[in-house]
């Protein structure tokens, strides 16, 4: 079972939506026993929430569905339960680091090779850049996750 975290400040708009496009393309390759998937926030501001409306709408016009998750804060048990903790951006990656337990065994690693804009204060449009970033960047790591781990 590989385990992977998916990390932003809220977890209301960008890690819920690479939660789910990832989930996503982890089903359709059939490899769902393979995988524990999750995400949390640097920030508790939002613990309890459902994904914020607007990715919610976008996910669903792509085929993907958010429902059912619900925003919690990064815990210092994280560090041991997951394999994986991904950084959406430069400074969730800072905080991430920062936070760590020491001898803990999670591998902390940027999503992607560019940073995934905060859409907080933005509109839909920037929801749909969120989406975007987040399918090339979910792919990428499907495809890191094979290579690594023979799937
Ligand atoms: P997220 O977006 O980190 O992608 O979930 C944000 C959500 C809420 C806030 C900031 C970013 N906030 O300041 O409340």
């Amino acid at each position: 079972m590989i385990r992977v975290l998916f990390v932003c400040t809220g977890n209301i708009c960008r890690s819920p939506m690479a939660e789910g496009v990832f989930r996503h393309l982890v089903k359709e390759a059939g490899l769902e026993e393979s995988f524990h998937i999750d995400s949390a926030g640097t920030d508790s501001y939002h613990e309890g929430e459902t994904p914020d409306h607007r990715g919610m709408k976008v996910a669903l016009s792509r085929g993907v569905s958010l429902t059912g998750q619900t925003a919690r804060g990064l815990h210092v048990t994280d560090y041991g339960s997951f394999d994986y903790i991904f950084a959406m951006d430069n400074g969730h990656f800072s905080e991430i680091n920062a936070r760590a337990p020491g001898g803990h065994s999670a591998k902390i690693e940027m999503f992607m090779g560019r940073e995934v804009p905060d859409p907080w204060y933005g509109n839909e449009k920037d929801f749909e850049l969120v989406y975007d970033l987040v399918l090339e960047g979910s792919a990428a790591i499907l495809e890191q996750m094979r290579k690594e781990h023979q799937l």
